[in-house]
Formats: structure tokens, C-alpha cells, sequence
């Protein structure tokens, strides 16, 4: 078959790299693709998505992979339907999980799923009282999307209120924080679990641990992830039953009986806390690194879990997961995440070493081409070198080789992903 893939990062590079190697598939488009996608299919210039669909038409393209949020929230699946197309993820409705963090805190208390204390609110006032009665430190989220910035833990009452002050007055998220969550803060660690839906099964792949914050140790701003791995240990069977019976379960049937059954990916921000699963937040799509580990982790042909999961055939799949490990560290730019960078040429060793070529490979994201063809650095995150291994050690020390074989000025990277999970 031939597959369509919306989005230009890492992520969508992964879901290509997985793909190529599918003897299912036959051409990969992506639209907009970045300055490598073009190695593993075509880049596609269209965003709009009457004119994405017509393409996909035209081209006889079976199946169309959504990879991030923004299409999935402004409703590319609903027109792919309307035109009778195959795609990948939820519908417009149903992605308010991630659109709207007010629709889904309401949500996950309707569904009676676990989730941190809050209030919402689009009144100043409503909110300093209800901070005033919080101990610290105290969480305030903007409703909208707000390319993951969205988020102020403040550790004081003052600073809290503050926040919710710059976001009801629009100065911080525009329209974005017309609305806001004010919630308890959650002691834990963080999860990252995925269920692929098919409107009415799902199937539930290994979890991951993504590393938001920029510096070694966790410390520094929040980014969109500096490095993930999976199968993490932080998860036994106890948990992934108490995830499936407390969370995904209630969720799947509570969006159907509204009328908004999903399919797609629902990625599950989990903050275990004494050993409960207490959900952070939904997204929509897969997380970015996660989705560059989990793909080389099916060993089954990943066409069919996206395809079956787009065909609500999910039922009959018969997906075989890989029993080892892949660590991902992302490599940035030098000002990331405060600033844009210069453009840099990257320049990648060859890999004369057997052992690590054939376990470990790039996922390129913000990355582009000048006019002679060289690969420039211009993004934040400009791409991830995933290991593979028997171990996460061994996962992990693989990909720190790899990230010795790239260079580009301003390169930077964490030096300690997957610590939590060695430290066990
Ligand atoms: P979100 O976009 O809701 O996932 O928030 C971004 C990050 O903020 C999460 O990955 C957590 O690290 C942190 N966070 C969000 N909500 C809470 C909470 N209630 N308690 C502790 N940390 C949180
Ligand atoms: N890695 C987290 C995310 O994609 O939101």
C-alpha cells in the first residue's frame, strides 16, 4: 500500500523509517516531510486539507498517518472521512482531549479516571481564592494549545496567582489562556503509555519515560523532550492493569457513549504516586522522542497497527512486540529551547562498527536542505539517534555512540537519559 504521513519531525521520520522497512508498503509520501524524509519517500507541499485529501485520492494512497496534534485538533480526519479516506487518528471532537485541557480534566471526572485536583475557571478572582486555599507548589495550565509551554508550576501562592493573571489577561498564551486549570501538584514519576484505538478495541504498546526538562538531572525549562526510552522497568504488571481498568477503559467507553468513539493513538501522561496511576494529561498522537522508540520496538509489520487501528479492525491483529530495549537522545541546538539557532551543517560519520549500524539509526527533525543538497541544522530539536539493545544499558550506550558519530555546531544533548530506570 501506499501511506501518507502529515507532520515534519522526528516522529513522523520514525513512523517512515518503520514503514520503509514494511513489506507491505509500497511508496511513502509526507506532507510537509523535513530536509531527510526525502531519503525514505516524497515530500508533499500541501497543508491544506480538502487539497491533502484530493492528493491522497489521486494517488491511490490507502492509508494516511496524522503525527502531530494540530491537523488532528482543526479536524484533518473528519475531512478524510467525508472524502472516504483511510487516516490515522481522532476526530476533531474527540482530539479536544488535547485541544482543550478544560475538556479533558472534565472528561476524566465524568469518567470517574484518577487525575490531580483542580478547578477551572476564566475569573481571576475565582482563581487567587482557590490558590489561597492550595498548599505549594501549585500548578496553572492555559485551556488551548500552547506548543507545550502551556504549563507554570509556580512555587508560591504569589507566583501562582500571577500566572493565572498573565493568562486570563491573554499576555502569556494569547486566547489560549482565556480559560485556565488550576490543579494540585503531583509528587511522583512521570510514564508515558500509549493505546492504539480503534473506536472500540485497543491494544496497548510498551511504556516509555520521556526527559522534558533541558538539563542533565532534570533541571532547566521544560522542552518538548530531550530523550526517551522504552520498555521502562518503572511499570509491572499491576500497574499497566490498574492503567487499563482506571484509565483507558473508562475513557474509550465514556467518549463512545458520547457520541465521539476514538481512534488513533491516546498517549497518557501518567504521574505515578505511591504506586497509583493518576493521569497528568491526554494527548492525541504520539509523544515526540517516545514515538522513535516505540517504532522499532513492533517487530510485526507496523502497517497493519496503523492501518487496523484506521479500519477499526484493531480486533483482529495480531501484533508481535520486540523484546528488547531503544534509548533515544535528542540532539539540539545550541539556544534551544530559549532561542532559534544559527543553521549548522551536519556532518554524520560513517558507522564502520557492525554492531552499532545495525542497531541504532538517526530519526531526523528539524533539519533542512540548502540548494547543494547539505543537510542544515535549523530546528530546536534538530534530530535523535535511537540505540537498541538487550538491556537499556546497553540500548543507552549505543545511542551515546551514535551521538559521537554526528556533528554540527551548537550540538547539545542530555548525558543521562534513562538514569531513573539504571538507578533501579
Ligand atoms: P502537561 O502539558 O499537562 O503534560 O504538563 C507538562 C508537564 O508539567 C508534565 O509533563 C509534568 O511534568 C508537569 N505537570 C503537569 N501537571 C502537573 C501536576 N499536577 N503535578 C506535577 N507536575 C505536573
Ligand atoms: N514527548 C512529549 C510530547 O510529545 O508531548
Amino acid at each position: 500500500m501506499d501511506v501518507l504521513i502529515i507532520g515534519s519531525g522526528g516522529r513522523e521520520y520514525s513512523i517512515g523509517y518503520a514503514l520503509k522497512k514494511d513489506e507491505n508498503v509500497d511508496k511513502i509520501y509526507f506532507a510537509p516531510g523535513n530536509g531527510a524524509t526525502d531519503t525514505l519517500g516524497k515530500n508533499i507541499a500541501l497543508s491544506d486539507f480538502n487539497e491533502l485529501a484530493n492528493f491522497a485520492k489521486e494517488s491511490s494512497i490507502e492509508l494516511t498517518i496524522v503525527g502531530p496534534e494540530d491537523p488532528l485538533v482543526n479536524g484533518i480526519v473528519d475531512v478524510f472521512h467525508e472524502h472516504n479516506l483511510n487516516i490515522f487518528g481522532p476526530s476533531k471532537a474527540a482530539a479536544q482531549l488535547e485541544g482543550s485541557k478544560v475538556f479533558m480534566k472534565n472528561c476524566l471526572q465524568k469518567y470517574g479516571v484518577p487525575t490531580a485536583k483542580y478547578l477551572e475557571t476564566d475569573s481571576l478572582d475565582e482563581a487567587s481564592s482557590f490558590i489561597n486555599t492550595m498548599s505549594t507548589p501549585i500548578v496553572v495550565k492555559a485551556d488551548g494549545l500552547c506548543a507545550g509551554k502551556g504549563v507554570i508550576i509556580a512555587p508560591t501562592h504569589a507566583d501562582a496567582i500571577e500566572a493565572a493573571k498573565n493568562m486570563l489577561s491573554g499576555e502569556s498564551f494569547g486566547d489560549a489562556g482565556s480559560k485556565i486549570i488550576v490543579e494540585e501538584y503531583l509528587d511522583g514519576y512521570e510514564l508515558s503509555i500509549f493505546a492504539v484505538c480503534d473506536g472500540k478495541d485497543y491494544v496497548v504498546l510498551p511504556a516509555a519515560q520521556d526527559h522534558k526538562r533541558v538539563l542533565d538531572g532534570d533541571e532547566g525549562p521544560n522542552t518538548g523532550g530531550m530523550g526517551a526510552y522504552a520498555p521502562t522497568p518503572l511499570i509491572d504488571d499491576e500497574l499497566y492493569k490498574k492503567v487499563e481498568d482506571r484509565v483507558i477503559k473508562p475513557t474509550l467507553e465514556g467518549l463512545k457513549k458520547d457520541g465521539m468513539p476514538f481512534t488513533g493513538v491516546l498517549f497518557i501522561g501518567v504521574m505515578v504516586v505511591n504506586g497509583e496511576p493518576i493521569v497528568l494529561e491526554y494527548n492525541v498522537r504520539f509523544g515526540d522522542p517516545e514515538c522513535e522508540e516505540l517504532m522499532v520496538l513492533i517487530e510485526s509489520p507496523v502497517s497493519e497497527l496503523f492501518y487496523k487501528a484506521a479500519t477499526g479492525d484493531l480486533a483482529n491483529l495480531d501484533i508481535k512486540l520486540s523484546n528488547r530495549y531503544a534509548v533515544g537522545v535528542v540532539l539540539a541546538s545550541q539556544n534551544y529551547p530559549y532561542s532559534s539557532s544559527q543553521p549548522a551543517e551536519i556532518i554524520v560519520d560513517e558507522i564502520v562498527h557492525k554492531e552499532l549500524s545495525e542497531n541504532s539509526y538517526i530519526a531526523y527533525a528539524g533539519v533542512s536542505k540548502d540548494e547543494d543538497g547539505t543537510l542544515l541544522a535549523t530546528g530546536g530539536r534538530v534530530l535523535v539517534c535511537v540505540g537498541i539493545g538487550e538491556s537499556i544499558q546497553e540500548a543507552r550506550d549505543r545511542a551515546y555512540m551514535l551521538v559521537g558519530q554526528v556533528h554540527f555546531i551548537g550540538k547539545k544533548c542530555r548525558t543521562d537519559i534513562a538514569y531513573q530506570a539504571l538507578a533501579q
